[in-house]
Protein backbone atom coordinates (compact mmCIF):
# COMPACT_ATOMS: atom_id res chain seq x y z
CA UNK A 1 0.00 0.00 0.00
CA UNK A 2 2.05 3.34 -1.27
CA UNK A 3 2.20 6.17 1.42
CA UNK A 4 -0.35 9.41 0.99
CA UNK A 5 1.27 11.36 -1.69
CA UNK A 6 3.58 14.43 -0.67
CA UNK A 7 0.91 16.95 -1.74
CA UNK A 8 2.85 20.31 0.13
CA UNK A 9 5.47 19.56 -2.40
CA UNK A 10 3.18 18.39 -5.37
CA UNK A 11 1.96 22.02 -4.64
CA UNK A 12 5.16 23.48 -5.25
CA UNK A 13 6.19 21.69 -8.09
CA UNK A 14 2.51 21.94 -9.72
CA UNK A 15 2.76 25.67 -9.48
CA UNK A 16 6.27 26.34 -10.20
CA UNK A 17 5.62 24.09 -13.51
CA UNK A 18 2.69 25.75 -14.60
CA UNK A 19 3.82 29.42 -14.54
CA UNK A 20 7.69 28.31 -14.85
CA UNK A 21 9.13 27.69 -17.94
CA UNK A 22 7.60 25.36 -20.53
CA UNK A 23 10.67 22.60 -20.04
CA UNK A 24 9.47 22.68 -16.47
CA UNK A 25 5.49 22.25 -17.31
CA UNK A 26 6.13 19.29 -19.79
CA UNK A 27 7.66 17.29 -17.01
CA UNK A 28 5.32 18.44 -13.78
CA UNK A 29 2.10 18.92 -15.14
CA UNK A 30 2.04 17.34 -18.57
CA UNK A 31 0.13 18.93 -21.15
CA UNK A 32 -2.30 16.13 -21.35
CA UNK A 33 -3.24 16.59 -17.75
CA UNK A 34 -4.98 20.14 -18.55
CA UNK A 35 -8.25 20.16 -20.65
CA UNK A 36 -8.83 20.09 -23.86
CA UNK A 37 -10.96 23.01 -22.93
CA UNK A 38 -11.81 24.58 -19.42
CA UNK A 39 -13.80 27.36 -17.88
CA UNK A 40 -17.61 28.23 -17.58
CA UNK A 41 -21.08 27.33 -18.71
CA UNK A 42 -23.87 29.75 -18.35
CA UNK A 43 -26.80 28.02 -17.01
CA UNK A 44 -29.67 30.46 -18.17
CA UNK A 45 -32.34 31.59 -16.98
CA UNK A 46 -29.77 31.59 -13.58
CA UNK A 47 -27.59 34.55 -13.88
CA UNK A 48 -24.76 32.05 -12.72
CA UNK A 49 -23.26 29.20 -14.44
CA UNK A 50 -21.17 25.97 -13.86
CA UNK A 51 -17.32 25.66 -14.06
CA UNK A 52 -16.35 22.41 -16.41
CA UNK A 53 -13.22 20.70 -17.85
CA UNK A 54 -12.90 18.74 -21.00
CA UNK A 55 -10.74 16.29 -22.22
CA UNK A 56 -11.27 14.91 -25.90
CA UNK A 57 -10.24 11.29 -26.30
CA UNK A 58 -6.65 10.27 -26.83
CA UNK A 59 -7.56 7.09 -28.96
CA UNK A 60 -11.01 6.93 -30.25
CA UNK A 61 -11.77 3.75 -31.92
CA UNK A 62 -14.72 6.04 -33.87
CA UNK A 63 -14.59 9.22 -36.68
CA UNK A 64 -14.61 12.46 -34.31
CA UNK A 65 -18.20 12.99 -35.16
CA UNK A 66 -19.60 10.02 -33.61
CA UNK A 67 -17.12 9.38 -30.61
CA UNK A 68 -19.18 9.13 -27.24
CA UNK A 69 -18.95 11.72 -24.81
CA UNK A 70 -19.02 10.89 -21.16
CA UNK A 71 -20.11 13.50 -18.28
CA UNK A 72 -19.05 12.97 -15.24
CA UNK A 73 -21.33 14.01 -12.16
CA UNK A 74 -19.44 13.41 -8.51
CA UNK A 75 -21.60 13.31 -5.64
CA UNK A 76 -21.77 14.42 -1.76
CA UNK A 77 -23.34 16.50 -2.35
CA UNK A 78 -20.79 19.17 -2.70
CA UNK A 79 -17.72 16.93 -3.97
CA UNK A 80 -16.07 18.59 -6.92
CA UNK A 81 -15.97 16.71 -10.01
CA UNK A 82 -12.55 17.79 -10.35
CA UNK A 83 -11.76 14.97 -7.93
CA UNK A 84 -12.69 12.26 -9.97
CA UNK A 85 -10.88 13.78 -12.95
CA UNK A 86 -7.28 14.07 -10.65
CA UNK A 87 -8.41 11.08 -8.49
CA UNK A 88 -10.26 8.35 -10.35
CA UNK A 89 -10.72 8.58 -13.89
CA UNK A 90 -8.91 11.57 -15.87
CA UNK A 91 -5.52 11.18 -18.31
CA UNK A 92 -3.24 12.11 -14.88
CA UNK A 93 -3.90 11.02 -11.66
CA UNK A 94 -2.24 10.73 -8.01
CA UNK A 95 -4.08 8.33 -6.67
CA UNK A 96 -2.51 6.71 -4.34
CA UNK A 97 -1.50 2.98 -5.09
CA UNK A 98 -1.08 4.30 -8.94
CA UNK A 99 1.90 6.06 -7.84
CA UNK A 100 4.98 4.98 -7.17
CA UNK A 101 6.19 8.45 -5.17
CA UNK A 102 8.95 9.95 -6.95
CA UNK A 103 6.22 11.60 -9.63
CA UNK A 104 3.05 13.69 -8.30
CA UNK A 105 1.07 13.76 -11.29
CA UNK A 106 1.46 10.81 -13.33
CA UNK A 107 -0.22 8.90 -16.23
CA UNK A 108 -3.47 6.96 -15.87
CA UNK A 109 -3.64 4.16 -18.07
CA UNK A 110 -7.17 3.63 -16.87
CA UNK A 111 -8.40 7.00 -17.64
CA UNK A 112 -12.12 7.39 -19.58
CA UNK A 113 -10.96 9.69 -22.13
CA UNK A 114 -9.20 7.20 -23.79
CA UNK A 115 -11.86 6.19 -25.90
CA UNK A 116 -13.81 9.42 -24.99
CA UNK A 117 -14.50 13.15 -25.08
CA UNK A 118 -14.77 13.69 -20.77
CA UNK A 119 -16.45 16.04 -19.28
CA UNK A 120 -15.98 16.80 -15.77
CA UNK A 121 -19.14 19.45 -14.24
CA UNK A 122 -18.78 20.64 -10.73
CA UNK A 123 -22.73 20.49 -10.13
CA UNK A 124 -24.58 21.85 -7.77
CA UNK A 125 -24.29 25.68 -8.01
CA UNK A 126 -22.11 26.28 -5.04
CA UNK A 127 -19.76 22.57 -5.57
CA UNK A 128 -16.26 23.43 -6.09
CA UNK A 129 -14.65 25.83 -8.87
CA UNK A 130 -18.93 26.60 -9.61
CA UNK A 131 -19.00 29.35 -6.79
CA UNK A 132 -22.74 29.93 -6.06
CA UNK A 133 -23.22 33.96 -6.77
CA UNK A 134 -24.97 33.90 -2.97
CA UNK A 135 -26.36 31.12 -0.60
CA UNK A 136 -29.81 31.42 -1.48
CA UNK A 137 -28.25 30.03 -5.33
CA UNK A 138 -27.69 27.17 -4.12
CA UNK A 139 -30.45 24.57 -5.26
CA UNK A 140 -32.16 22.30 -2.61
CA UNK A 141 -33.62 19.95 -4.82
CA UNK A 142 -33.01 17.57 -8.01
CA UNK A 143 -35.23 19.50 -10.41
CA UNK A 144 -33.55 22.51 -9.92
CA UNK A 145 -30.01 20.79 -10.54
CA UNK A 146 -31.17 18.91 -13.61
CA UNK A 147 -32.22 21.89 -14.96
CA UNK A 148 -28.96 23.35 -14.32
CA UNK A 149 -26.75 20.67 -15.78
CA UNK A 150 -29.64 20.91 -18.87
CA UNK A 151 -28.78 24.52 -19.46
CA UNK A 152 -24.73 23.57 -18.87
CA UNK A 153 -24.69 21.18 -21.60
CA UNK A 154 -26.25 23.51 -23.77
CA UNK A 155 -24.17 25.94 -23.07
CA UNK A 156 -21.00 23.84 -23.98
CA UNK A 157 -22.47 22.50 -27.67
CA UNK A 158 -23.75 25.99 -28.58
CA UNK A 159 -19.43 26.61 -28.06
CA UNK A 160 -19.13 23.77 -29.74
CA UNK A 161 -18.83 22.67 -33.78
CA UNK A 162 -22.39 21.91 -34.56
CA UNK A 163 -21.14 17.83 -35.54
CA UNK A 164 -20.16 17.31 -31.86
CA UNK A 165 -24.24 17.53 -30.85
CA UNK A 166 -24.45 14.43 -32.62
CA UNK A 167 -22.21 12.59 -30.49
CA UNK A 168 -24.03 9.80 -28.92
CA UNK A 169 -23.54 11.09 -24.86
CA UNK A 170 -23.97 9.16 -21.97
CA UNK A 171 -24.07 10.92 -18.16
CA UNK A 172 -21.65 8.88 -15.72
CA UNK A 173 -21.27 9.54 -12.10
CA UNK A 174 -21.26 8.17 -8.67
CA UNK A 175 -22.47 7.89 -5.11
CA UNK A 176 -25.09 11.23 -4.11
CA UNK A 177 -25.52 11.70 -8.00
CA UNK A 178 -27.57 8.65 -8.07
CA UNK A 179 -29.73 10.99 -7.68
CA UNK A 180 -28.91 13.75 -10.37
CA UNK A 181 -27.96 11.67 -13.10
CA UNK A 182 -31.58 10.24 -13.26
CA UNK A 183 -33.14 13.57 -12.78
CA UNK A 184 -30.81 15.28 -15.71
CA UNK A 185 -31.51 12.44 -17.70
CA UNK A 186 -35.19 11.93 -17.62
CA UNK A 187 -35.13 15.83 -18.14
CA UNK A 188 -33.24 15.99 -21.00
CA UNK A 189 -35.38 12.79 -22.82
CA UNK A 190 -38.66 14.99 -21.75
CA UNK A 191 -37.52 18.31 -23.26
CA UNK A 192 -35.97 16.72 -26.45
CA UNK A 193 -39.56 16.31 -28.40
CA UNK A 194 -40.39 20.11 -27.64
CA UNK A 195 -36.83 21.04 -28.91
CA UNK A 196 -35.97 21.94 -32.51
CA UNK A 197 -33.93 19.14 -33.85
CA UNK A 198 -30.67 20.90 -33.84
CA UNK A 199 -30.49 21.86 -29.80
CA UNK A 200 -31.37 18.51 -28.76
CA UNK A 201 -29.17 16.52 -27.03
CA UNK A 202 -28.29 12.76 -28.12
CA UNK A 203 -28.51 10.88 -24.94
CA UNK A 204 -27.73 7.02 -25.18
CA UNK A 205 -27.31 5.86 -21.61
CA UNK A 206 -26.58 6.75 -17.85
CA UNK A 207 -23.63 4.41 -15.81
CA UNK A 208 -23.99 5.18 -11.94
CA UNK A 209 -21.49 3.85 -9.30
CA UNK A 210 -21.88 3.17 -5.17
CA UNK A 211 -24.98 5.11 -5.73
CA UNK A 212 -28.16 6.83 -3.75
CA UNK A 213 -31.00 6.62 -5.91
CA UNK A 214 -33.97 5.24 -3.58
CA UNK A 215 -33.41 5.84 -0.53
CA UNK A 216 -36.48 4.28 1.45
CA UNK A 217 -35.50 0.83 -0.19
CA UNK A 218 -31.46 1.42 0.50
CA UNK A 219 -31.75 2.59 4.02
CA UNK A 220 -33.21 -1.02 5.32
CA UNK A 221 -30.36 -2.82 4.20
CA UNK A 222 -27.41 -1.44 6.39
CA UNK A 223 -27.77 -3.50 9.41
CA UNK A 224 -28.14 -6.28 7.17
CA UNK A 225 -24.88 -5.99 4.87
CA UNK A 226 -22.55 -5.31 8.30
CA UNK A 227 -24.05 -8.33 9.73
CA UNK A 228 -23.32 -10.46 7.47
CA UNK A 229 -19.78 -9.32 6.86
CA UNK A 230 -19.39 -9.86 10.25
CA UNK A 231 -19.07 -6.14 11.30
CA UNK A 232 -21.64 -6.01 13.79
CA UNK A 233 -23.50 -8.96 15.85
CA UNK A 234 -27.46 -9.64 16.26
CA UNK A 235 -27.98 -7.22 19.11
CA UNK A 236 -26.64 -4.79 17.04
CA UNK A 237 -28.44 -5.40 14.25
CA UNK A 238 -31.45 -5.09 16.00
CA UNK A 239 -30.62 -1.72 16.98
CA UNK A 240 -29.59 -0.83 13.87
CA UNK A 241 -33.20 -2.12 12.22
CA UNK A 242 -35.06 -0.23 14.74
CA UNK A 243 -33.00 3.14 13.38
CA UNK A 244 -33.61 2.24 9.88
CA UNK A 245 -37.59 1.33 10.49
CA UNK A 246 -37.63 5.09 12.02
CA UNK A 247 -35.68 6.25 8.66
CA UNK A 248 -38.46 4.14 6.69
CA UNK A 249 -40.99 5.97 8.75
CA UNK A 250 -40.48 9.48 8.65
CA UNK A 251 -39.62 9.36 4.83
CA UNK A 252 -42.90 7.54 4.29
CA UNK A 253 -44.80 10.34 6.35
CA UNK A 254 -42.78 12.94 4.05
CA UNK A 255 -41.00 14.45 7.08
CA UNK A 256 -38.05 14.75 4.85
CA UNK A 257 -35.40 16.60 6.92
CA UNK A 258 -36.26 13.89 10.48
CA UNK A 259 -35.63 11.41 7.63
CA UNK A 260 -32.72 12.55 6.27
CA UNK A 261 -31.16 13.22 9.92
CA UNK A 262 -32.36 9.26 11.10
CA UNK A 263 -30.46 8.25 8.44
CA UNK A 264 -27.39 10.11 9.16
CA UNK A 265 -27.87 9.21 12.95
CA UNK A 266 -28.15 4.98 11.70
CA UNK A 267 -24.65 5.79 9.42
CA UNK A 268 -23.13 7.88 12.43
CA UNK A 269 -23.63 4.79 15.18
CA UNK A 270 -22.81 2.42 12.47
CA UNK A 271 -19.54 4.01 11.77
CA UNK A 272 -19.05 3.68 15.67
CA UNK A 273 -20.12 0.29 16.36
CA UNK A 274 -18.23 -1.10 13.60
CA UNK A 275 -14.89 1.46 14.11
CA UNK A 276 -14.45 1.82 10.04
CA UNK A 277 -13.27 4.37 9.22
CA UNK A 278 -15.71 5.00 6.55
CA UNK A 279 -18.72 2.78 5.83
CA UNK A 280 -17.63 3.35 1.69
CA UNK A 281 -14.75 0.85 2.45
CA UNK A 282 -14.97 -2.14 4.73
CA UNK A 283 -11.19 -2.61 3.93
CA UNK A 284 -9.69 0.89 4.01
CA UNK A 285 -8.47 2.29 7.56
CA UNK A 286 -8.38 5.65 6.33
CA UNK A 287 -10.74 7.14 4.24
CA UNK A 288 -9.69 7.20 0.14
CA UNK A 289 -10.68 11.10 0.40
CA UNK A 290 -9.14 12.00 3.84
CA UNK A 291 -5.78 10.92 3.24
CA UNK A 292 -5.51 13.81 0.46
CA UNK A 293 -7.95 16.44 2.08
CA UNK A 294 -5.84 18.72 3.07
CA UNK A 295 -3.27 18.42 0.43
CA UNK A 296 -6.57 19.01 -2.48
CA UNK A 297 -7.63 22.00 -0.67
CA UNK A 298 -4.12 23.44 -1.18
CA UNK A 299 -3.46 22.34 -4.83
CA UNK A 300 -6.68 23.54 -6.06
CA UNK A 301 -7.18 26.92 -4.16
CA UNK A 302 -3.39 27.59 -5.39
CA UNK A 303 -3.53 30.55 -7.96
CA UNK A 304 -1.60 29.30 -11.05
CA UNK A 305 -3.38 25.78 -10.57
CA UNK A 306 -6.64 27.58 -10.80
CA UNK A 307 -5.82 29.65 -13.91
CA UNK A 308 -4.47 26.51 -15.78
CA UNK A 309 -7.13 25.03 -15.15
CA UNK A 310 -9.65 27.50 -16.46
CA UNK A 311 -11.32 28.50 -12.55
CA UNK A 312 -12.23 32.20 -11.69
CA UNK A 313 -9.56 33.56 -9.34
CA UNK A 314 -10.48 34.97 -6.31
CA UNK A 315 -14.26 34.09 -4.66
CA UNK A 316 -15.08 31.29 -2.65
CA UNK A 317 -12.19 29.31 -1.68
CA UNK A 318 -11.98 25.68 -3.47
CA UNK A 319 -13.23 23.04 -0.55
CA UNK A 320 -13.25 18.92 -0.97
CA UNK A 321 -17.09 19.12 0.16
CA UNK A 322 -18.99 22.18 0.74
CA UNK A 323 -20.97 21.91 3.60
CA UNK A 324 -23.38 25.17 2.76
CA UNK A 325 -24.09 22.72 -0.64
CA UNK A 326 -24.60 19.51 1.99
CA UNK A 327 -27.01 21.62 4.27
CA UNK A 328 -29.22 22.58 1.25
CA UNK A 329 -30.19 19.14 0.31
CA UNK A 330 -30.73 17.97 3.61
CA UNK A 331 -34.68 17.74 2.74
CA UNK A 332 -33.40 16.46 -0.52
CA UNK A 333 -31.53 13.41 0.72
CA UNK A 334 -34.35 10.64 1.05
CA UNK A 335 -36.47 11.64 -1.96
CA UNK A 336 -36.13 8.95 -4.99
CA UNK A 337 -35.00 8.94 -7.81
CA UNK A 338 -36.41 5.82 -9.09
CA UNK A 339 -39.42 7.25 -11.24
CA UNK A 340 -36.20 8.62 -13.22
CA UNK A 341 -34.92 5.48 -13.85
CA UNK A 342 -38.48 4.26 -14.57
CA UNK A 343 -38.37 7.00 -17.23
CA UNK A 344 -35.25 5.90 -18.54
CA UNK A 345 -35.75 2.32 -19.14
CA UNK A 346 -39.33 3.00 -19.96
CA UNK A 347 -37.97 4.90 -23.07
CA UNK A 348 -34.96 2.12 -23.50
CA UNK A 349 -32.24 4.13 -22.76
CA UNK A 350 -29.37 2.31 -21.19
CA UNK A 351 -28.58 2.19 -18.11
CA UNK A 352 -25.66 0.93 -15.90
CA UNK A 353 -25.49 0.29 -12.64
CA UNK A 354 -22.04 -0.81 -10.66
CA UNK A 355 -20.91 -1.12 -7.14
CA UNK A 356 -17.73 -2.33 -5.33
CA UNK A 357 -18.24 -4.69 -3.02
CA UNK A 358 -16.79 -3.55 0.07
CA UNK A 359 -19.10 -0.26 0.22
CA UNK A 360 -21.43 -1.53 3.13
CA UNK A 361 -23.27 2.17 2.62
CA UNK A 362 -23.72 1.83 -1.29
CA UNK A 363 -22.83 -1.36 -2.32
CA UNK A 364 -24.81 -4.20 -4.41
CA UNK A 365 -26.84 -5.33 -1.54
CA UNK A 366 -28.44 -1.72 -1.65
CA UNK A 367 -28.71 -1.35 -5.39
CA UNK A 368 -30.82 -4.96 -5.57
CA UNK A 369 -33.33 -3.79 -2.64
CA UNK A 370 -34.27 -0.89 -4.79
CA UNK A 371 -33.85 -2.43 -8.36
CA UNK A 372 -36.34 -5.02 -6.78
CA UNK A 373 -39.15 -2.23 -6.97
CA UNK A 374 -38.48 -1.22 -9.65
CA UNK A 375 -41.85 -0.17 -12.32
CA UNK A 376 -40.28 -1.69 -15.29
CA UNK A 377 -41.87 -4.07 -17.40
CA UNK A 378 -38.38 -5.63 -17.86
CA UNK A 379 -37.89 -6.46 -14.24
CA UNK A 380 -39.21 -10.38 -14.05
CA UNK A 381 -36.72 -10.85 -16.87
CA UNK A 382 -34.12 -9.05 -15.57
CA UNK A 383 -34.49 -10.66 -11.57
CA UNK A 384 -34.67 -14.25 -13.71
CA UNK A 385 -31.11 -13.08 -16.12
CA UNK A 386 -28.00 -15.05 -14.73
CA UNK A 387 -25.25 -13.24 -12.92
CA UNK A 388 -22.14 -13.99 -14.94
CA UNK A 389 -18.73 -13.86 -13.70
CA UNK A 390 -16.84 -11.56 -15.18
CA UNK A 391 -13.14 -11.72 -15.51
CA UNK A 392 -10.89 -9.04 -17.11
CA UNK A 393 -10.23 -10.25 -20.90
CA UNK A 394 -6.96 -7.76 -20.72
CA UNK A 395 -6.22 -8.79 -17.45
CA UNK A 396 -5.00 -12.47 -17.71
CA UNK A 397 -8.55 -13.56 -16.47
CA UNK A 398 -8.41 -12.02 -12.91
CA UNK A 399 -11.65 -12.08 -11.37
CA UNK A 400 -13.60 -8.34 -11.51
CA UNK A 401 -16.95 -8.84 -10.48
CA UNK A 402 -20.46 -10.06 -11.70
CA UNK A 403 -22.70 -9.01 -14.59
CA UNK A 404 -26.62 -9.12 -14.72
CA UNK A 405 -28.45 -7.92 -17.42
CA UNK A 406 -31.33 -7.75 -19.75
CA UNK A 407 -32.87 -5.36 -21.80
CA UNK A 408 -31.66 -1.68 -21.28
CA UNK A 409 -30.33 -3.15 -17.66
CA UNK A 410 -26.80 -3.75 -16.81
CA UNK A 411 -26.07 -4.47 -13.18
CA UNK A 412 -22.18 -5.44 -12.21
CA UNK A 413 -20.91 -5.99 -9.06
CA UNK A 414 -17.14 -5.09 -8.70
CA UNK A 415 -14.75 -6.98 -6.96
CA UNK A 416 -11.67 -5.92 -5.02
CA UNK A 417 -13.74 -2.07 -4.60
CA UNK A 418 -15.65 0.12 -2.14
CA UNK A 419 -17.14 3.13 -2.83
CA UNK A 420 -14.41 4.39 -5.27
CA UNK A 421 -14.64 1.93 -8.18
CA UNK A 422 -12.32 3.20 -10.73
CA UNK A 423 -9.93 4.16 -7.82
CA UNK A 424 -9.60 1.26 -6.45
CA UNK A 425 -9.90 -1.16 -10.27
CA UNK A 426 -9.02 1.34 -12.64
CA UNK A 427 -8.29 -1.49 -15.63
CA UNK A 428 -11.69 -3.02 -14.64
CA UNK A 429 -13.69 0.21 -14.37
CA UNK A 430 -11.89 1.27 -17.56
CA UNK A 431 -12.62 -2.25 -19.16
CA UNK A 432 -16.31 -2.28 -18.13
CA UNK A 433 -17.35 1.79 -19.16
CA UNK A 434 -15.58 0.82 -22.89
CA UNK A 435 -17.43 -2.62 -23.10
CA UNK A 436 -20.56 -1.23 -22.06
CA UNK A 437 -20.47 2.09 -24.25
CA UNK A 438 -19.62 0.31 -27.05
CA UNK A 439 -22.16 -2.23 -26.03
CA UNK A 440 -19.85 -5.39 -26.16
CA UNK A 441 -18.98 -8.24 -24.50
CA UNK A 442 -20.68 -9.63 -20.86
CA UNK A 443 -21.68 -5.39 -20.93
CA UNK A 444 -23.79 -5.10 -24.15
CA UNK A 445 -27.53 -4.91 -23.95
CA UNK A 446 -28.76 -5.70 -27.16
CA UNK A 447 -27.28 -9.10 -28.37
CA UNK A 448 -28.32 -11.55 -26.14
CA UNK A 449 -30.83 -10.33 -23.96
C1 LIG B 1 -25.46 38.71 -12.94
O1 LIG B 1 -24.34 38.42 -12.12
C2 LIG B 1 -23.29 39.34 -12.27
C3 LIG B 1 -22.09 38.83 -11.47
O2 LIG B 1 -22.49 38.25 -10.27
C4 LIG B 1 -23.75 40.70 -11.81
O3 LIG B 1 -22.71 41.64 -11.96
C5 LIG B 1 -24.95 41.12 -12.67
O4 LIG B 1 -25.45 42.33 -12.20
C6 LIG B 1 -26.04 40.06 -12.61
N1 LIG B 1 -27.09 40.39 -13.57
C7 LIG B 1 -28.37 40.39 -13.23
C8 LIG B 1 -29.31 40.73 -14.33
O5 LIG B 1 -28.76 40.13 -12.11
C1 LIG C 1 8.56 5.99 -11.15
O1 LIG C 1 7.97 6.44 -12.36
C2 LIG C 1 8.84 7.21 -13.17
C3 LIG C 1 8.04 7.73 -14.37
O2 LIG C 1 7.19 6.73 -14.89
C4 LIG C 1 10.03 6.35 -13.60
O3 LIG C 1 10.92 7.12 -14.36
C5 LIG C 1 10.74 5.84 -12.36
O4 LIG C 1 11.77 4.95 -12.73
C6 LIG C 1 9.76 5.11 -11.44
N1 LIG C 1 10.44 4.75 -10.18
C7 LIG C 1 10.28 3.57 -9.62
C8 LIG C 1 11.00 3.38 -8.33
O5 LIG C 1 9.58 2.69 -10.07
C1 LIG D 1 -37.25 22.75 -6.02
O1 LIG D 1 -36.77 23.99 -5.58
C2 LIG D 1 -37.35 25.08 -6.28
C3 LIG D 1 -36.61 26.34 -5.82
O2 LIG D 1 -36.61 26.42 -4.44
C4 LIG D 1 -38.83 25.14 -6.02
O3 LIG D 1 -39.41 26.22 -6.73
C5 LIG D 1 -39.44 23.83 -6.50
O4 LIG D 1 -40.82 23.80 -6.17
C6 LIG D 1 -38.75 22.66 -5.87
N1 LIG D 1 -39.22 21.45 -6.54
C7 LIG D 1 -39.55 20.35 -5.88
C8 LIG D 1 -40.02 19.21 -6.71
O5 LIG D 1 -39.49 20.27 -4.66
C1 LIG E 1 -19.67 3.81 20.24
O1 LIG E 1 -19.36 2.43 20.39
C2 LIG E 1 -18.98 2.04 21.69
C3 LIG E 1 -18.69 0.57 21.68
O2 LIG E 1 -17.80 0.25 20.67
C4 LIG E 1 -20.11 2.33 22.68
O3 LIG E 1 -19.68 2.04 23.99
C5 LIG E 1 -20.52 3.79 22.58
O4 LIG E 1 -21.64 4.03 23.37
C6 LIG E 1 -20.84 4.16 21.14
N1 LIG E 1 -21.14 5.56 21.04
C7 LIG E 1 -22.24 6.01 20.43
C8 LIG E 1 -22.40 7.49 20.40
O5 LIG E 1 -23.05 5.28 19.93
Amino acid sequence: MAAPLPFSLLVIVLATAVSGSAAAAAVSFPREALPTKSGYLPIPPANASLYFAFYEATHPLTPPASTPLLVWLEGGPGVPSLLSNFFQIGPYTFAAGRNNGSVPLSRNPFAWNRRFGLLFVDSPLGTGYSAAPSPSTIPTNQSVVAEHILAALQSFFAAQPAAFRARPLFLTGESYAGKTIPAASSLILATNPELPEQWRINLQGVAIGNSLVHPVAQVTTHADAAYFMGLINDRQRREAEEMQAEAVALTSAGRWREASDARAQLLSWLRNATGLASLFDVAAVETPLEAVAAGAAELFNDAEVRAALGARAGGAPWQLDSPAVEAAFRDDVMKSAKPDVEALLGASTRVLLYEGIRDVEDGPVAAEAWLRELEWDGLPAFRDAARAVWRRSGGGGRLAGYVQRHGALVHVAVYGAGHLVPAAQGAAAQEMIEDWVFDRGLFGSGAAA
